[in-house]
Parts: structure tokens; sequence; C-alpha cells
């Protein structure tokens, strides 16, 4: 069978972010590790890695840090300075150029990251100084490392932090990219101030499930003034644990941040339901989910560990409206293809994730490139 199947869920046409995505397999954000030093550009590796997946519906960046403060890895993209903004548009172009489309994940680490790392070896911020059980990779010398306490930020500091997201996503346009996508997930510093475990303010960022929405929200707003509301969309991870995160009542929380979600209208949510590195969460969090569905009228993307025939029956019984893949990205570049056709899937190889060369980046071949391979 060489034809796509029209009657795949996975390949009916999709609305979203104001494009018509061909199909609903896309490409989940993936830290790689792999931009140019110094300064944390993009470069013409990452240009052709983007641009291998261009098939996708749609491809969300890797993280990628909205200041310097905002870094919490050795050798992850930024989108603050013009040269990362030059390096940006070799990746838009090169997607756009193979008929894809990319958003760019705007990305504030938060306290998940060391003094190694920041401007004048500061102490990294988060809403309260409280120390997570985490670790974070600074160089290919020192490796993984403990993360200290965090600085608690001042109030006043608030402002500042909604302003560089929104000159990340006026950046992000000059870039070339069709959109963002908020990342407020995964522990990092707008997670930090959703949920009850890593947020003991007492001021108007803390306490209630409002309170703690704020930023979010506020973040959100921002962001939608540079994209307008069709072109902007969020991830969470409600029931994630890694980088030390808990809840005490996910259900409520992430009720209001999607009611407000809902009424700034931001195109989707996209939910990371199980678990990540680490994750004690068992299954996909059911009651958190449906209180998203409910609360907010936009599209819901869903992400974790699925498989394309989970995807399909998720698609079809209109629990999601799309599925991102992340490993099985990494490993197939030409997946939709794949799954088209139900051919047979790369496995993917976790030692090279993270930093290094076009091993275990670029070299995935295609189905096509395999067939070539083997006459
Ligand atoms: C990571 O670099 O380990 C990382 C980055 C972003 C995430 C999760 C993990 O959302």
């Amino acid at each position: 069978m060489n034809h796509q199947d029209r009657e795949d869920p996975l390949f009916r046409s999709l609305e979203l972010v104001a494009m018509t995505l061909p199909n609903r397999v896309l490409m989940a954000p993936l830290t790689r590790s792999r931009s140019s030093q110094p300064g944390d550009i993009p470069n013409e590796l990452n240009a052709l890695y983007y641009r291998q997946r261009a098939s996708a519906g749609l491809i969300i960046s890797e993280a990628t840090q909205i200041s310097p403060q905002g870094k919490g890895y050795a050798f992850t993209p930024g989108i603050y300075s013009h040269e990362q903004v030059l390096g940006w548009r070799k990746v838009t172009d090169a997607v756009h150029a193979a008929g894809g489309r990319i958003l760019a994940q705007l990305w504030h680490v938060g306290r998940i990251s060391h003094p190694a790392l920041q401007p004048d070896g500061a102490l990294p911020v988060a809403p309260s100084a409280i120390k997570p059980k985490a670790q974070t990779y600074i160089s290919a010398d020192s490796g993984m490392v403990e993360i200290p306490e965090p600085r608690a930020l001042e109030i006043g500091e608030i402002p500042g932090i909604v302003m560089q997201y929104r000159q990340a996503a006026e950046n992000a346009k000059a870039a070339g990219f069709d959109g963002v996508e908020i990342h407020a997930a995964n522990g990092y510093l707008i997670d930090q101030f959703l949920r009850s475990g890593s947020n003991r303010r007492s001021d108007d960022y803390g306490g209630s499930a409002e309170n703690r929405c704020r930023l979010a929200l506020e973040i959100t707003e921002a962001v939608i003034e540079v994209w307008g509301h069709e072109r902007v969309g969020i991830r969470v991870s409600p029931s994630g644990s890694f980088n030390d995160m808990h809840d005490d009542d996910p259900v409520e929380t992430y009720g209001v941040l999607a009611r407000g979600l809902d009424r700034l209208g931001i195109a989707f949510i996209e939910v990371v339901e199980d678990s990540f590195q680490g994750n004690e969460a068992v299954g996909r969090p059911e009651q958190v989910i449906d209180t998203i569905r409910s609360s907010y009228k936009g599209r819901y993307i869903a992400n974790g560990g699925y498989t394309a025939d989970e995807a399909r029956q998720r698609i079809d019984a209109g629990r999601a409206d799309a599925v991102t893949f992340g490993r099985l990205f990494i490993a197939n570049p030409d997946l939709p293809q794949r799954l088209a056709q139900h051919a047979p899937l790369d496995k993917w190889d976790d030692s090279t994730f993270y930093g290094g060369n076009e091993q275990g980046y670029t070299d995935y071949p295609t189905l096509e490139e395999v067939g070539k391979r083997a006459t």
C-alpha cells in the first residue's frame, strides 16, 4: 500500500494556528543541545535536522531560552540575540522550503539552572527559594550537577520576565516562525509558578490557583499581543513529577488555567499526559484531561509515549485533535510516511539525544534511503 489511507485519523487535515495541517502527526519539542558556541546559536546542522522532519503536520521547536537567565543546560539555543534570530532564520527557511510549518517554543527554566550557566554566576530564579531534587547539565567537563537553592523573584521583577517573553515572541516573528508555543511544562519557570509544591508566595502570584496561574496568563496575553490569539499555543504537564514537581490539586489548578486560556482564545493546549524521565505518574491523568477538555474550547494536542494506534484511537474518539511524537520523530525523520504505510519504525538511541554532532541527529535514514542502501 503506497498511498495514504484517507480514513486514517492521523491523516485527516486539521485547522490549527491559522494554517491547514496536512496531518495530525506533529513533532514534539525536543531538547537536542547542539547549538553553536559561544552564543547558543542555531546552525546549518540544526536546519538540516528540522528540514528532514518537515513532513510533520507541524514542528514545535526544541525549548529555546528567552534570555540568558532563562538558560538551564549547556548547548540549548536561545532567541534573544541578533545572531540567534539569524540562526533560527536558517531553520525556518529550510522547513518552509521543504513544505513544512514550525512554531518556536519559548522557555525560561527558572530554578532548573546553575550559577555556572547564569550571567555573572548569579543564582537561578524561581517563585520561591525551594531547592529542587534535580540535576542539570552544565558543561561537557562537569556533566550533570546538583541544582542549588534558587533566589525567589521579587514581585517587581515579574513584569520584566513577561517583557522577555514578549520580546522573544517578536524575535520568533523576525526569525520566520509560524507561531509560538509557551513552555509551561516539565518543572520550568511557568510550571514552578503554577504548582503548589514549588510556589509558596504570599503575593498576587502565589497561594490560590488563580494567583498561581497569573504569570502563565500574563505571559500568554503578552505573546498574543505580538502574534494574535490564533498563532499561540501552550504546553503543560499537569501530572509530571520531572524536576521535583508536585501539585496538591491538579484538577483545580489546571481547571483555572484552562478557563483563563479559553478566555484568551489561544489556538491549542498541548498536554504532556504521562511520564517524562522519572515521573512517577501512572497512566494518563484522565480527570485533569477531562477538566481541561470541558473548560477550554480550542484544540487539544496529546503527548506522551503514544503509539500510532493509540493516537488513532484517541483522535477517532474525539479525545484529542492531534498528537505530538518525540522519540519516534528523532529516529524516523519521515514518520508520517511510515505511519501512513504502516512501515517498520526505526528505534532511537538515547545516548545521542543530548549534545554531540550529526550522529544520532541527522543520520537516521528515511524509508527511501533504507531501500537504496539495501540495493
Ligand atoms: C531537558 O533538556 O532535559 C528538557 C528540556 C525541556 C523539557 C524537558 C526536558 O521540557
